[in-house]
């Protein structure tokens, strides 16, 4: 059984911090009904859906990706980047406490959990605005008993490395190479998105299949083209709060029920 942490969109979405997106009126109604959609497809996925109550002094608060990061053996309580955003922890740790022994990234370490990409036994980190040097070595040390190799990844013109790519396979990654190195990936099958879906590289990897914006027909056709079930859900007032597929949830296995 997979669980997926979420939280309910806050009423103050509009007030979100903004990097590479120009701020747009968005609609929290609309918000929140996709919120919800997006929280059936993960449903309908398998995963079992917790839903913590919306945070409304805390405008980036649904996107709990950023907050903590889930490895089978422990969760990592991160340090975002955005000091606006460091109280959003708070309620996702007491959840997943539950589930994890829980470890922390302490100051003046920062990483945002939108910056890591765990692939097997290798966790690649974002060098972006929100991940400094200093958390990426407090992460390293803290997964090196478990046998994880940590590698630092230079980003640009996007907020973080899963902006860029995401695991959309065992063995094949979704990527923007105008925003990451290829390179950096070469031992694994790429898929590069549509050069006219600047956005398109970030997808929710559930089980044998992906959750995606339903926005990017081209990239999602070149998924499908290469075997991958897409499970499409419209995200397009949480993608103008910089958010999308990956950032609303923290999928992870529960062990309790294995
Ligand atoms: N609005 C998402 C973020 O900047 O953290």
């Amino acid at each position: 059984m997979m669980i997926a942490i979420t939280r309910d969109v806050s009423a103050s979405l509009a007030d979100c911090q903004l990097s590479f997106v120009d701020r747009d009126a968005i609609d929290i109604e609309r918000a929140a009904a996709q919120h919800h959609a997006y929280r059936q497809a993960l449903e309908s996925l398998g995963c079992r859906v917790l839903s913590l109550p919306a945070q409304d002094a805390m405008p980036d608060a649904v996107f709990v990706e950023d907050v903590a990061l889930v490895f089978d053996e422990i969760a990592i309580m991160t340090r975002p980047g955005a000091e606006s955003r460091r109280a959003e922890g708070a309620s996702v740790s007491e959840v997943l406490a539950r589930y994890r022994s829980l470890r922390a990234i302490e100051a003046s370490g920062t990483i945002d959990g939108g910056d890591v990409l765990r692939v097997g036994r290798t966790i690649h980190v974002g060098q972006s605005a929100r991940s400094n040097a200093d958390g990426i070595q407090q992460l390293r040390a803290l997964v090196a008993e478990f046998g994880y190799t940590v590698q630092g990844v230079p980003t640009h013109e996007c907020l973080h490395l899963k902006s860029a790519v995401t695991q959309v396979a065992d063995d094949t990654l979704l990527i923007q190479p105008e925003w990451v190195d290829r390179d950096v990936f070469a031992g694994y099958r790429l898929i590069e998105i549509d050069p006219d879906e600047p956005h398109a590289a970030n997808a929710l990897r559930i089980g044998s299949g992906v959750v995606y914006p339903a926005c990017f027909p081209r990239t999602r056709q070149r998924m499908a083209d290469a075997g991958i079930d897409v499970t499409a859900v419209d995200l397009s007032e949480l993608q103008k709060a910089e958010g999308a597929t990956t950032c609303c949830s923290l999928v992870f296995r529960d062990f309790s029920t294995a």
